[in-house]
């Protein structure tokens, strides 16, 4: 290395993070919510590591609670041996998308209890101006009792009828039809979900942690608007928003419920027997205990940090991190720091809050199927790398959510990574090994200055925007510099200078210069897309045949007749059939999903993909004489009048139109809850005509994964006996009247 340029940054004192990532719940396998977090994390490690700082990123399984307790005695499996199953999981996933975890444990461990008791006797223990202030409260609580299971029913394993409207089976919070929010409490005709026998009223003790103590509210509202060491706001400002509503002069920060009765799958307060913590008590301090084992195990000693897992943890210089995602808030920015901050342990510098990843505007959602499978995704050969560059391009620093689709994906990484940044390599590669048997030019300086105006100066900005977690800013201006040396290589034109060669020694020279400016751009733009391609990079260092580079090594170049290696292929294209697999389409057009579904008749059915994946049509299938159906198993079928609130083209699909419906539905907050339906009709009506139109919709046909998304429900359509749609395609129509919601019988 020769050149140094004076605009490196001056050398930042060593900073000693530890991250977390939540703690996915143990009943689940991964998926792509999961692996969104951790990819954003991953990066931003990936980041601070390159820059020289020392990172230790833990994470676990989540073990405990009632949900996984009754669920692994649904399996039939003991708790602990139901979790083990599930952790087991966890490490295909992790090497898959090479996320650099440096230590995977879990909240049912020695560690966790040992913490968890310490710091809930630290705040059942707490001492203020000399005298005892506990933060801990023993209360009597009414609550629902199965007699049959002989536990306390959590809410959401309570049913029974609305008490305002009276429909059956309605959860104990709010109802799906009426939309009301009542208690458990005031449902009538109660019922365990679990036993199915009528819970009786029992009381029983609880201990509270005394969030309410104006102290601790004080305590809160300084900590969530307060800076962190670098100066900047500890907390996003969205964030922030959110707790002044939650803190706010109403009082509405109540006590927190901490125990629970047995039989409970948790860790034991060491002073109750019989009680147990609930599980959002030890789940966040199982952050500390993971840390613990990574340090008490030795890890920490091998990635170079001498000090005990207590010295670590206490020392003025440690940043605590923490990634979550939208929906855990709460417990992070309030819970988490009062109970750090009230046993004495060291509080959050940050937490940073992501916000969804949905795949065709559907949720995840682990009983619906819907998304994309990580393991698949892997399995089928697809790179991880493109996944985590098409997350990094989509991502920012705000709690905003973001949309996974198969188009967007392909042309993404396609025109990116390919077309831009591995372009680079592949077109001049050939010139420096035909006409300079792989040796570069002797004037290293000179083209590194050209290189380093291109890319290099723009480092610093490339960096700030990878610490402040903006990496789609982050992309899009090391793509401006991948097309800037591209069109510099466009401009140069060396094939032209190839052709002259043999012969003229000055167009060999320029060819020599244009391929070593180009190259030496490449590796400073491998360098700074480390952190979200760490194998793209890697084998690009391995063709310019140089070690792995850090982050200052963009100030320095390549030296002067420096040698790179043959080149070799660094990354594909992705190929539209590995989308149709990714999404349950087969390559030969059948669909694996609709192994689950009903055959679908006529055209209209809807969710025939590009590639016609839907069984044939069978010409009049209802002909076959004789059979009738009873009228019960018409009643199966939930047929609703659906009112179209939206209807637009599909990119990429010649059949298909989008319609948003409304079915009178609310979900369980009482927002009207849409539905998403593609349908086949676009050969017969303009988008734009059917807003506002009024059709009807199968309403519970079983929802089905598609490329553009989940098609939920299908509408109604008359077509030929014969399936031919050139005789025309009719959307059902109800008279006037009729409205969204309305059942058809
Ligand atoms: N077990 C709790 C966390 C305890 S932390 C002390 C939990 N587990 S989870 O498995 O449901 O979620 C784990 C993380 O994944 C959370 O940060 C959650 O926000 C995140 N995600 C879950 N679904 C997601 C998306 N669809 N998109 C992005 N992240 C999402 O919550
Ligand atoms: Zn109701």
């Amino acid at each position: 290395m020769t050149a140094d340029f004076t605009t490196s940054p001056a050398q930042e004192i060593k900073r000693k993070i530890f991250v977390t990532t939540a703690l996915p719940y143990a009943n689940g396998k991964f998926h792509l919510g999961h692996m969104m977090e951790y990819i954003q994390a991953d990066i931003w490690v990936r980041f601070q590591r390159m820059r020289g700082h020392e990172v230790h990123w833990v994470c676990a399984d989540d073990t405990h609670g009632a949900p996984i307790m009754i669920a692994a005695e649904k399996a039939g499996k003991s708790p602990q041996d139901f979790v083990a199953e599930i952790a087991a999981t966890r490490k295909e996933y992790l090497d898959g998308f090479h996320l650099s975890i440096d230590n995977w444990h879990s909240t049912d461990s020695p560690e966790n209890v040992e913490l968890a008791q310490d710091i809930y006797r630290k705040l059942r223990d707490f001492v203020r101006d000399g005298k005892p202030a506990s933060f801990i409260e023993r209360r009597s609580v009414e609550q629902f009792y199965d007699p049959v299971k002989g536990m306390f029913l959590p809410d959401r394993y309570i049913k029974g009828e609305c008490p305002k409207c009276g429909t059956k089976d309605q959860y104990g919070d709010s109802c799906e039809n009426c939309s009301a929010v009542y208690a458990p409490t005031d449902l009538k005709n109660p019922y365990s979900v679990l036993s199915g026998a009528t819970p009786e009223m029992r009381s029983s003790e609880h201990f509270f942690f005394r969030l309410s103590d104006p102290q601790c509210v004080e305590f809160l509202r300084e900590w969530t608007e307060g800076l962190d060491r670098h100066g900047k706001k500890r907390l996003q400002s969205e964030i922030i928003a959110k707790t002044k509503e939650w803190l706010g002069e109403d009082g509405k920060m109540g006590d927190w419920d901490i125990s629970r009765d047995a039989p409970y799958f948790g860790i034991p307060l060491p002073d109750a027997p019989g009680k147990y913590f609930y599980v959002w008590l030890d789940a966040p301090v199982g952050y500390l205990a993971s840390l613990k084992n990574y340090f008490d195990t030795g890890k920490a000693a091998k990635n170079g940090e001498p000090r005990s897992f207590e010295e670590f943890l206490k020392a003025e210089d440690t940043e605590q991190i923490h990634f979550i995602g939208k929906d855990i808030v709460y417990f992070h920015v309030l819970f988490w720091p009062a109970m750090l901050k009230y046993s004495g342990y060291k509080t959050p510098d940050n937490v940073n809050v992501h916000g969804f990843i949905t795949v065709g505007g559907e949720k995840m959602s682990k009983s619906r199927g819907t998304g994309i499978d990580p393991l698949t995704y892997l399995k089928i050969g697809m790179n991880p790398e493109w996944l985590r560059y098409y997350i990094a391009a989509k991502l920012n620093s705000h709690v905003e959510d973001i949309d996974f689709t198969a188009e967007d994906f392909m042309a993404r990484v396609n025109s990116d990574l390919i077309g831009k940044f591995v372009n680079i390599a592949s077109r001049t590669a050939g010139f420096v090994h035909k006409h300079f048997a792989g040796e570069l030019s002797p004037l290293a300086a000179e083209t590194a200055t050209i290189s380093h105006a291109m890319v290099g100066a723009k480092a610093s900005e490339v960096a700030a925007l990878y610490e402040s977690r903006e990496f789609g800013k982050a992309t899009r201006l090391i793509m401006d510099m991948a097309d800037a040396v591209n069109l510099f290589y466009d401009t140069a034109k060396p094939w032209e200078m190839a052709k002259l060669a043999a012969t003229d020694p000055q167009a060999r020279f320029a060819l020599l210069t244009t391929c070593s400016v180009v190259l030496e751009s490449f590796r400073q733009l491998a360098i700074l897309l480390t952190p979200i391609m760490p194998t793209l990079s890697t084998r690009a260092f391995e063709f310019l045949g140089v070690r792995q580079q850090c982050w200052s090594d963009i100030t320095s170049s390549l030296p002067a007749q420096h040698v790179i290696h043959p080149y070799k292929h660094l990354m594909s294209r992705v190929e539209e059939k590995q989308l149709d697999e990714l999404f349950g389409l087969l390559p030969d057009g059948t669909d694996k999903s609709a192994k689950t579904q009903p055959a679908q008749k006529g055209a209209a059915s809807g969710t025939t993909s590009k590639k016609s994946a839907a069984p044939a049509p069978q010409p009049d299938a209802t002909a076959k004489s004789g059979e009738f159906i009873s009228i019960d198993d018409f009643a199966k079928v939930d047929l609703r009048i659906a009112k179209i609130v939206n209807a637009e083209h599909v990119e990429g699909s010649d059949k298909l139109l989008r319609l948003t419906l409304d079915v009178g539905e609310v979900d369980t907050l009482g927002q009207p809850r849409l539905r998403n339906v593609f349908s086949g009709i676009k050969s017969a009506y303009a988008p734009e005509n059917l807003i506002g139109q009024f059709t009807v919709l199968v309403a519970n046909l079983a929802p089905r994964k598609m490329k553009f998304g989940v098609s939920d429900g299908m509408v109604l359509a008359a077509s030929a006996k014969d399936g031919n749609n050139a005789a025309g395609l009719y959307l059902l129509n109800p008279h006037t009247g009729a409205t969204a919601g309305m059942k058809v019988t």
